[in-house]
């Protein structure tokens, strides 16, 4: 996977970033740091096909993204892009194991023991998302959007709620994850260690990307 950006402006109430451009080649990763409320959320989705941006382009393998018809549009999103969102968006009514089940009934893939493994959440897979801690949870949408095997991963915030040992060994997942599958990694923090592990590092201020 390939992933450019072009010319990209966005605003809502006051506008957010202006003519930002970036290139993530293929098991390249990015990080987006930047204050509260800069935008950083809002380029995430832009770049994972969620909003249509006012100005700019999306490249996904040399194809503009919002050029694309409905149907295409949601087949990428299905198959090729995996979100892990700030918030965990994961069904209530739902056990963990259901929750990643869902995206192996979608994509046909099996459910790797290994994953779930590494993640450390197999014995908690009976349990609801109520029952367990906010960094389990994390850990089960992480493991819920890594099944379907995307080719672009989305991640906002993804170790907000994980102890710092745990937060390195998750990110250590996601790094070896996009090596072997040939995958792109673009990452949200505000951990500025780690956004320094990624191979390039912006901030957004002052509706720019700076390179930090
Ligand atoms: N759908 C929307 N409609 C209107 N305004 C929005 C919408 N989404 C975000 N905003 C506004 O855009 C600004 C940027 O929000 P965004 O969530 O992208 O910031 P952020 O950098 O991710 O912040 P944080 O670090 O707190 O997560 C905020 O002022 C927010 O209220
Ligand atoms: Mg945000």
């Amino acid at each position: 996977m390939h992933l450019s950006v072009k010319n990209l402006s966005h605003s809502f109430d006051y506008p957010l970033f202006n003519d930002i451009s970036f290139e993530l080649p293929s098991k390249s990763s990015v990080s987006i740091t930047g204050g509260s409320g800069s935008g950083k959320s809002t380029l995430l989705h832009i770049c994972s096909t969620l909003l249509k941006p006012n100005r700019g382009e999306i490249f996904f393998e040399g194809k503009s993204l919002y050029k694309l018809n409905a149907d295409e549009l949601i087949n990428i999103r299905r198959n090729d892009v995996g979100i892990i969102f700030q918030s965990h968006f994961l069904f209530k009514g739902f056990s963990a194991f259901e929750n990643i089940e869902l995206s192996s009934v979608l994509t046909g893939l099996p459910l790797e023991d290994e994953l779930l493994k590494k993640l450390g959440i197999s014995h908690i897979l009976k349990q609801k998302p109520g029952d367990i801690s906010g960094g389990q949870q994390q850990r089960v949408s992480i493991a819920r959007v890594l099944s379907k095997k995307p080719k672009i991963i989305f991640a906002d915030e993804p170790t907000g709620n994980l102890d710092t040992s745990t937060a390195a060994e998750v990110t250590e997942l996601l790094f070896d994850y996009i090596k072997s599958n040939n995958a792109v990694l673009f990452l949200v923090t505000h951990d500025l260690n780690l956004a320094k592990r990624c191979d390039m590092s912006y901030k957004l201020e002052n509706l720019e990307l700076k390179d930090f």
